[in-house]
């Protein structure tokens, strides 16, 4: 039986849902991360296809339907699942493109990997394709898919979407790969990032590191020796604005909300952290600082409460083993010097929690703090604005891709521990009258600009693109 093809097919290295064990049995989880969260509600709305690693080494699943979408898993052995994913993508891709926080390197046999599993993503792709359809390709896992795709599918539209920073050319180009990897992503008619600066290192690389015969670069528009033209521009991800909204109205949100308060003392100023345990978070700078704050006594634990939600992320790689290693030190040490019997100065909780939950943890806080030494976005940001209600502040780093668009946050500079306790204090001070305008005006901005908004606008660029001569 000839395979069922689609108009829409969305490549990502995951599927929204992942493959775990619970209980002895193998049942599907929603996957973590901010494009899953992103990418659900734009594919919920429309007909079409997912391919990507079910999280699980060995054989794939069989393709299934999930909420009216087709899920396609494809195999990654177990030398894959550590050469590809962990290694050239975790190992060399992550840290290059979050400003080397932690140091990057760089493997013959990783790189290799990375192509083969690039290729056999084209594959699956091709082969789910109608004629003249679209493939949605995301992030920095499948930079040499759009190549290898054009070459199977001249027929079809291609667009990629970074959901991570593009670095300056200055540490691009100490990756190995990075002419495969600029050449991969020409073979995509547009490419999508979260801020123009990202869009803009991207062309400097091209520009820089490709020779002149290969290509050649007029504004926002690279065009190869063969008439192929790609177009780069920002356009920033966003999140399903009204669900979230409605979600934190209800009342068993609101009434869990409260209940967290309770329990934890009803404390007159209640914070808020939520991030994949990722080196890139700043969850580090936060804890100092907020532990800095209590030391000196500018901070009460007895009324001032920090609950910090650390979602499990990558846990064979060894940085994110310090890391957690790092914060756990910390909080045990927060609270053995703050924390009363019953009374936690920081709560932590290291696992993965329903929406409703996120929820109800985004009504309860006073203040939410987003501190990442590099973030694409940050959705957390964005996901709070919308679920609380006006008497709320976000701090949030400028170096979170958010920060372009959430102006009315308290923002600042993580690095400068000594700036970020000032922020910290004035986000918990704010009166209700200070923090309306700032929560209302930051409200209006993802209202305005949802994810519906995001997937439209990035769909009709790649429709409008250039593409093929
Ligand atoms: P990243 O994509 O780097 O993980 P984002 O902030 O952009 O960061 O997106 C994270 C997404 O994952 C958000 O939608 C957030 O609500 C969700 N999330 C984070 N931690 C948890 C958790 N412990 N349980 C459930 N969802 C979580
Ligand atoms: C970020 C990346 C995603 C990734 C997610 C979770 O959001 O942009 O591509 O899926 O983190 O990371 P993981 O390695 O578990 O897929």
């Amino acid at each position: 039986m000839p395979q069922e093809t689609f108009d829409l097919v969305v490549a990502a290295n995951r599927l929204p849902v992942d493959r775990v064990r619970e209980g002895g049995r193998s049942v599907w989880r929603r996957s973590p991360g901010g494009l899953v969260t992103a990418m659900e509600s734009v594919m919920n709305d429309r007909d079409g296809a997912w391919i990507g690693w079910s999280g699980v080494a060995g054989k794939a699943p069989a393709p299934f339907e999930q909420d009216g979408m087709h899920l396609h898993p494809v195999a990654l052995s177990a030398e894959e699942v550590r050469d590809y994913y962990e290694g050239f993508s975790n190992g060399s891709l992550w840290p290059i493109y979050h400003d080397v926080i932690v140091p990057a390197s760089f493997k013959r046999r990783w790189q290799a990997a990375y192509e083969q599993v690039n290729r056999r993503f084209a594959e699956v792709a091709a082969g789910l394709a109608a004629p003249g359809a679209t493939v949605w390709v995301h992030d920095y896992q499948l930079q040499r898919m759009p190549q290898f795709l054009r070459e199977l599918r001249p027929d079809v539209r291609i667009g990629w979407f970074n959901h991570i920073p593009f670095p300056p050319v200055e540490l691009f180009m100490q990756l190995p790969a990075r002419d495969a990897l600029l050449q991969g992503l020409l073979g995509a008619d547009f490419l999508g990032f979260q801020r123009r600066a990202d869009a803009q290192n991207f062309l400097r690389a091209c520009r820089q590191l490709l020779a002149d015969e290969q290509v050649s670069v007029r504004g926002d528009v690279v065009r190869m020796a063969n008439g192929h033209e790609t177009r780069a521009a920002a356009v920033p991800i966003s999140i399903d604005t009204a669900a979230m909204t409605e979600l934190a109205a209800t009342t068993a949100v609101q009434d869990r909300a409260a209940e967290i308060r309770r329990q934890l003392g009803n404390p007159t100023h209640l914070l808020l952290g939520v991030d994949r345990l990722d080196y890139t978070k700043g969850i580090r700078h936060r804890l100092k600082a907020i532990e800095e704050l209590l030391r000196e006594g500018q901070l009460a634990a007895t009324d001032t409460k920090l609950i910090q939600v650390a979602t499990p992320s990558r846990e064979r790689l060894a940085a994110y083993q310090q890391i957690r290693d790092d914060v756990e030190l910390t909080v045990g040490r927060i609270n053995g010097d703050h924390a009363h019997i019953g009374a936690p100065a920081v709560t932590y909780l290291h696992r993965s929690f329903p929406r409703e939950e996120m929820a109800a943890l985004f009504v309860a806080a006073d203040v939410m703090v987003v501190t990442p030494l590099r973030d694409g976005m940050n959705l957390v940001a964005k996901e709070y604005v919308a679920a609380h209600d006006d008497d709320g502040a976000l701090v949030l780093s400028e170096f979170a891709g958010a920060a372009t668009e959430l102006k009315q946050a308290y923002l600042c500079n993580p690095h400068d521990i000594a700036r970020t306790k000032q922020t910290i204090l004035r986000a918990i001070e704010a009166t209700a009258f200070e923090r309306a305008p700032r929560m209302r005006a930051m409200r209006r901005q993802v209202q305005r600009h949802d994810v519906q908004h995001w997937a439209a606008r990035f769909l009709a660029d790649l429709a409008a693109a250039p593409g093929q001569p």
